[in-house]
């Protein structure tokens, strides 16, 4: 109701905040939102974007509504190509594992490639801007894509001997060979699983395992912030790493960043290592048939942060998630086959796949891919880039948007580029920030959604649509198109709009981007995202299956929902999710630590920074050279995203009678926040040591802190 009435106001679109509603002052409401921020003004799209909007008609907000469910996403799968169309939209008869689509068959690269070829063969697919600025751009056609697709799917199955069903683990950077590999797996229907170029071998290497690949693909390196990374190394750790957990690998394809210039100290393994440059030779101008998959078919594996410290394969099906990112990616991203879209994210996370490689391609638009870092050589770059290639829609996680804004305030001033639309997603974003990326990124010309998402969702959940609805700055703004969310209390009572009160969101319905399941876990499928609230683990009914994302929010009167962020063992460092329990992991492998501790603190630009803190075996003397093993065990194990902000050497750790230790306590004490009632602690003295020893002997003033920091830890 109040979303609707929002959506009239934003119809009218004069440009001019208007103040959205308050919330009702109860005590609940006091206590709760005055450690955040006030309600926040509305902001209008202009009728310039209104006009031109792929969703600019309120017919299709009740096409979705829940009477409609589930024949509603159809709107979604009729954006793509079906080799033969399906016969059940949802089969939800063994909940949780939803099937979409029954009896549907398509290829995903033949959707992203080849149905574009008859009208838009010429125009461009991608366009690859590598990071050293004198390096021209390159742009990938969709004829070209077609081709260079081709050839790689030959490659892989007559080469490398995939087929259809097999995984494929890639380990590369932000360069086109890339979305070239991946949407060559697509059209084998191999199961690829990417692996961020950020992470380390080791990382790669369980990964590789757990999916089960024997074929591994890298790039040679690449540029990132004015060096050149060597990146081959990585591979030979990966392969290493995986054969310990009992997976051999036999081949590695290595991409050249330059074809014909292998630029790796790491030397090539004969008889595994191959070149990809020298292979394709053989393939040249091959053409291999798109594999018709069945909807169900895996489409790829993304491996993710969760509570312990093993990362878990979320599962994605080939015709629901395409179809959920077509569709989200034309509705929200308002993307048209004219647009030039540039999401500033890396392929190697969920954004990436979603919104770089599939929901564009899937709609022949052109997809912008930078390979560095957004301020190199300086805070300008991104605006240079916006304004060659006129970009015109823009698409960025809070944390580049803080970085931007801190080392170049006015730089967009200096470029002439206009978006019509930016995005922002990952994390969330301080009203603050947000009005700078209004203003001065944006110009005032340029809608923003702020779009909340999970690697497990494939695609967007809270988002407003961008021509119907008002902005409210730091506020998801209401659920997606056919995407039914509640909030609860630990109770399981719901939580409602307006009470100002915060509680754990969730899906009450299935809907076509959701992971299939956790590769080769379904116990921990249902466990980690249906057992909470569902009452009856017997029913088949999926309203008793609500979809538990362990994220807080808070859901206001005109229906917007704000998140908190992550109420679990996960810390959101940069809009990236790193597991506590992997990070501890990683310190505990030194034979000299004896226990671990993780926490957030809370940082101006990456909104959150993991905290070690490590208790030491009898004898070992706490040296500043032991924080920097626990550091390097952290960066070898993870990878340098994981590297932490500061590692504290401590006596002992705060625990429980039984032994579990208080990391809400040790939070609290990098947050300088109220610690709490710490009398029932086993060791309470041995609070305020660490406290001296983190914050030191003088008091400060205590701090509120946000919700998420004073729930972490918690057992839930
Ligand atoms: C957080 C990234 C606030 C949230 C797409 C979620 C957000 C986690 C937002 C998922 C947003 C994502 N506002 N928080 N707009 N988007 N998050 O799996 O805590 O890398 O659970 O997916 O990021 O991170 P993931």
């Amino acid at each position: 109701m109040a979303v609707a009435k929002a959506r009239k106001a934003a119809n009218k679109a004069n440009g001019k905040p208007k103040p959205a509603p308050s919330l009702p002052k109860t005590k609940e409401n006091e206590a709760q939102i005055a450690v955040h921020w006030k309600e926040e003004e509305y902001f209008h799209p202009s009728p310039k974007f209104i006009g031109q909007a792929n969703l600019n008609d309120p017919a299709m907000v009740e096409r979705f509504s829940e009477t409609n469910f589930p024949e509603c996403f159809r709107a979604y799968a009729e954006l793509l190509h079906w080799d033969q169309y399906w016969h059940t939209t949802l089969d939800a008869s063994n909940p949780p594992f939803w099937k979409w689509f029954v009896g549907g068959k398509l290829n995903a690269c033949y959707n992203c490639v080849d149905r574009h070829l008859a009208q838009y063969k010429n125009k461009a697919a991608l366009i690859f801007v590598p990071e050293p600025e004198g390096e021209a751009a390159t742009v990938i056609t969709y004829q070209e894509l077609y081709r260079r697709v081709n050839e790689v799917a030959a490659m892989l199955r007559d080469f490398a001997g995939l087929k259809t069903g097999d995984r494929v683990t890639i380990h590369m950077p932000m360069i086109p060979e890339l979305p070239i590999t991946m949407l060559a797996c697509a059209r084998l229907g191999v199961v690829h699983s990417v692996v961020f170029g950020g992470f380390s071998g080791e990382a790669c290497g369980l990964r590789a395992a757990d999916s089960g690949s024997r074929v591994l693909i890298y790039a040679d390196g690449y540029h990132r912030n004015g060096k050149w990374v060597d990146h081959k190394a990585s591979a030979d750790i990966a392969v290493e790493t995986a054969k310990k957990e009992g997976q051999s690998v036999d081949k590695v394809l290595i991409w050249k960043r330059y074809p014909g210039h292998f630029r790796s100290e790491s030397p090539m393994i004969m008889g595994r290592d191959f070149f990809v440059d020298e292979v394709l030779k053989d393939y040249r101008n091959h053409v291999v048939a798109p594999v018709s998959q069945d909807a169900e078919a895996p489409l790829f594996l993304m491996y993710t942060s969760g509570t312990t410290g093993k990362p878990k394969g979320c599962q994605h099906r080939t015709g629901g998630y395409l179809a959920y990112v077509a569709g989200t990616s034309k509705y929200y991203q308002d993307m048209h086959p004219t647009d030039v879209y540039w999401c500033m994210a890396d392929i190697g996370w969920i954004t990436g796949h979603s919104y770089i490689v599939y929901g564009p391609l899937a709609l022949a638009a052109t997809s912008v891919l930078y390979e560095g870092v957004p301020q190199f050589p300086d805070a300008g770059r991104p605006w240079r880039i916006a304004e060659r290639l006129d970009v015109n829609i823009f698409h960025t996680s809070p944390t580049a948007i803080r970085m931007l804004r801190k080392a170049g305030g006015d730089e967009p001033n200096k470029y002439n580029y206009h978006f019509k639309h930016m995005t922002t997603v990952g994390e969330p974003i301080e009203p603050e920030v947000w009005r700078w990326y209004y203003d001065v990124v944006g110009k005032k010309e340029a809608v923003i959604v702020d779009t909340w998402w999970q690697t497990e969702t494939g695609g967007f959940l809270c988002t407003t649509k961008p021509a119907l609805d008002p902005m409210k700055p730091g506020s998801a703004g209401p659920p997606a198109l056919g995407i039914y969310p509640i909030i609860w209390d630990e109770e399981g009572k719901e939580v409602r709009a307006g009470s100002g009160a915060a509680g754990n969101i969730c899906i009450r319905n299935p809907w076509p981007g959701i992971m299939q399941t956790i590769w080769g876990s379904p116990e921990r499928f249902v466990n980690q995202y249906y057992k909470k609230y569902n009452k009856d683990p017997q029913s088949k009914d999926w309203r008793d299956w609500p979809y538990y994302a362990a994220d807080g929010a808070v859901l206001a009167a005109d229906g917007f929902y704000r998140i908190l962020g992550r109420v679990d063992d996960v810390i959101n460092v940069a809009g990236h999710r790193l597991g506590t329990k992997e990070v501890e992991s990683a310190c505990l492998s030194l034979p000299e630590v004896a226990e671990a501790a993780v926490v957030p603190a809370v940082d101006d630009i990456k909104g959150r920074v993991p905290v070690v803190y490590v208790s030491l075996k009898p004898g070992i003397a706490p040296t500043k050279q032991m924080q920097d093993k626990v550091t390097s065990a952290i960066e070898t194990m993870i990878g340098k995203i994981a590297r932490p902000k500061t590692i504290h050497i401590v006596p002992d750790m705060p625990k429980t009678r039984s032994g579990k230790i208080m990391r809400r306590v040790l939070a609290a004490i990098s947050n300088q926040m109220d610690t709490g009632d710490i009398t029932t602690l086993a060791n309470p003295d041995i609070v305020e040591q660490i406290r001296i020893q983190v914050q030191g002997r003088s008091r400060g003033p205590v701090k509120e802190g946000p919700e998420d920091i004073k729930m972490f830890g918690d057992e839930r």
